[in-house]
């Protein structure tokens, strides 16, 4: 036993230098991320309550809200699946294939814009987008709001979600209780438990991989809540990448602003969960987080990292996937003679 508490004395002694480094290490990742909070952020005009939440997420799974009756938000959004659909690009009305690869919604709230080109400012303006896009749910606000209004249920937990309303069945409200909703999928992970001070919540390895992830610049543009999410970059900064990773038809935020300086600029993206979000970029044909982290040091950084710090960085990007809120399967109001039959 006195071995053993030798050893353990040892031990402890030897771990001093590397807990001091730890905290350095925490200080500088402190400086550029921040934990997920623990409770569901408050949202601009647009108060969470346990009803809104409730609505939004039967909006969220209801195929109805599409032309075809086929697509849900959760059809490229699964929650099951990371809050995407693990496809290169979505598949939409029709059986269109969209342009782009699908984002997930998990923490889609810290974004500061949505989006690859950001052209969305919140979750509620965002929500607008899918419902009416040709190649996602091909349907109209006024076939959405006929839908919503020919049941009963829907109607009131509309009137139960925004009890100072007069007409509460609006396309607005349709997409705030999505928001709203869409704000309770926060997913803290390990790296958060770090952040916020338990040292063994990280492995050697990943503590290397955010040392590396710092020093090499990646936090240049992956910072803040979701490790980007909030800022602007041409893709191939240094180095472009690909016609098959950055197709040439894609001219990214160059469609927002028609700037010659944002042609191919696109958000540096949230890095939360990217370890279950494969394929990546928004042409979505790297199916290996490795390749990407390596793609990206060529064609951001013009940096030729080791193997060790590829593999470090890799485990630490790993250390991003959260834990998902439990999310029941909603039971959905039933529809009525007046509802709007499917087309196309
Ligand atoms: C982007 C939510 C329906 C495919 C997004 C984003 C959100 C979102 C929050 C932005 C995420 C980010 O920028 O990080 C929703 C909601 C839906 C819905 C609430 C239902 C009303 C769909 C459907 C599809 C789809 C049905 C596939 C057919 C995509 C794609 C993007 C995207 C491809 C990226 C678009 C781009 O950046 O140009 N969605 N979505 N979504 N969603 Fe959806
Ligand atoms: C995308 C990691 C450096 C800007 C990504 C993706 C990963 C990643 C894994 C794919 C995300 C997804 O598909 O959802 C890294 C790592 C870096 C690094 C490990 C350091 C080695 C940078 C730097 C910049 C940047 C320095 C800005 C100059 C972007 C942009 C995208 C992106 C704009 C989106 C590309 C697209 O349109 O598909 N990054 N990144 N990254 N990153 Fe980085």
């Amino acid at each position: 036993p006195l071995k053993a508490m030798l050893a353990g004395t040892a031990a402890i002694v030897a771990a001093q230098p590397a807990l001091a480094q730890q905290n350095e290490l925490r200080d500088w990742a402190l400086d550029m991320f921040s934990p997920v909070p623990a409770t569901v952020p408050a949202l601009e005009d647009n108060i969470v309550t346990p009803e809104k939440v409730e609505l939004g997420k039967a909006l969220f799974f209801d195929p109805r809200m599409s032309a075809s009756g086929v697509f849900s938000c959760n059809s490229c959004h699964n929650v099951g699946t990371g809050g995407d659909d693990n496809m290169p690009t979505s598949i939409g009305h029709g059986w269109q294939k969209g342009p782009r690869n699908s984002p997930t919604v998990f923490n889609a709230v810290f974004n500061e814009a949505q989006f690859w080109d950001g052209r969305a400012d919140d979750l509620a303006e965002q929500a607008k987008g899918p419902v009416q896009a040709g190649v996602e749910m091909a349907n109209t606000p006024e076939n959405v709001l006929a839908t919503l209004n020919s049941m009963p249920q829907y109607v009131e937990w509309f009137e139960e979600s925004f009890p100072a309303e007069d007409d509460p069945v609006t396309f607005d409200n349709f997409a705030k209780a999505i928001e709203a909703f869409e704000a309770t999928l926060i997913t803290p992970s390990r790296f958060d438990a770090w952040l916020n001070g338990v040292d063994t919540a990280l492995d050697e390895q990943e503590v290397a991989g955010l040392e590396a992830f710092l020093e090499a610049g990646c936090a240049s543009c992956h910072n803040g809540v979701n490790l980007g999410g909030n800022g602007y970059y041409p893709f191939g900064l240094v180095e472009r990448p690909g016609a098959e990773i950055l197709p040439e038809g894609d001219k990214g935020r160059y469609a927002v602003t028609e700037t010659a300086a944002d042609e191919y600029v696109f958000r540096a993206s949230p890095l939360r969960n990217i370890a279950v979000t494969a394929p990546y970029f928004h042409s979505g044909n790297v199916w290996d987080l490795r390749t990407a982290v390596d793609i990206m040091a060529s064609s951001q950084l013009g940096a030729d990292l080791s193997d060790e710090d590829i593999d470090a960085i890799t485990a630490f990007l790993g250390s991003l996937t959260g834990e998902v809120p439990e999310i029941t399967y909603p039971i959905l109001p039933a529809e009525t003679a007046e509802t709007p039959r499917p087309t196309g």
